[in-house]
C-alpha cells in the first residue's frame, strides 16, 4: 500500500472507531464549531497541534507555517487571525515553537534553500535583534534553542502590533496571547512569554483610533 492509500484506509478505520465509541460524534460536530483557542504552530510533522495537546476536533483553530511566524504582510495568517478573533471570538491565541526547529536552524546558516530564504529572512532579523545574546551561547544546538524562544516571543509581540488584536483588546478584553515552546525530547510544552489582553504595545505600533 502506498503512503497516501494507507492514510485513506486509516481514515476509514478511524471514522468507524469514532462511531463505535460515540454514535453521534460526527452529527454533533457538523452543527457548529466554536473553538476557544487559535494555535499558530510550525508546519513540522512532529508537532501536530491537536495530538500534542490532546484536544478533540472542534476545540482549536489552527494555522501552521514554517517556524510559526506572524508576518504582517501574510494574507493567509492575517485572514486566519481576523476570522478567529472577530468571528469565532477565540479567548486565547497561542504561538507554539518547538525544540530543534528546522526553520530556525536553517535561518542561522548561510546556505540558500530557494524561495524559503525569503521566509527565513524574518528569523534572521530576530537573530540580528538579539545577536549579542545568541552569539554569547556555546554550540549550535543551544543557539537554535535560544533563537527558538526569542522567535516565539517576537511573534507574540507581532500579534499585539496588529489592529485585529488591538481592536479586540479594546472591545472585549480578549484574547490573551501566549508564547510556548514544545520540547520534542519529552513531549512537554513550556510557556515562555505571555501578553494578557490589554498588555502594553510598543508606542509606535499602538493605534489610538480603533
Ligand atoms: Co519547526
Amino acid at each position: 500500500m502506498k503512503p497516501f492509500e494507507k492514510i485513506l484506509q486509516d481514515n476509514k478505520d478511524w471514522a468507524a472507531q469514532m462511531l463505535v465509541t460515540d454514535p453521534n460524534y460526527f452529527k454533533r460536530l457538523v452543527e457548529i464549531q466554536s473553538p476557544e483557542l487559535l494555535w499558530i504552530g510550525c508546519s513540522d510533522s512532529r508537532v501536530p497541534a491537536d495530538k500534542i495537546t490532546g484536544t478533540d476536533p472542534g476545540e482549536i483553530f489552527v494555522h501552521r507555517n514554517v517556524a510559526n511566524l506572524v508576518v504582517h504582510a501574510d494574507l493567509n495568517l492575517l485572514s486566519v487571525l481576523q476570522y478567529a478573533v472577530e468571528v469565532l471570538k477565540v479567548k486565547h491565541v497561542i504561538v507554539c515553537g518547538h525544540h530543534n526547529c528546522g526553520g530556525i536552524r536553517a535561518a542561522l546558516k548561510n546556505e540558500s534553500l530557494g524561495l524559503i530564504d525569503k521566509w527565513l529572512w524574518n528569523i534572521k532579523n530576530v537573530y540580528l535583534q538579539n545577536k549579542d545574546k545568541i552569539d554569547a551561547v556555546d554550540g549550535e544546538d543551544a543557539k537554535v534553542a535560544l533563537l527558538t524562544e526569542l522567535n516565539v516571543k517576537e511573534q507574540v509581540l507581532n500579534l499585539a502590533k496588529t489592529s485585529i488584536i488591538q481592536r479586540a483588546w479594546k472591545n472585549r478584553s480578549a484574547p490573551d496571547l501566549h508564547g510556548w515552546v514544545y520540547d520534542l525530547r519529552d513531549g512537554i510544552i513550556n510557556p515562555i512569554f505571555e501578553m494578557p489582553a490589554g498588555s502594553k504595545v510598543d508606542p509606535i505600533f499602538k493605534y489610538d483610533n480603533l
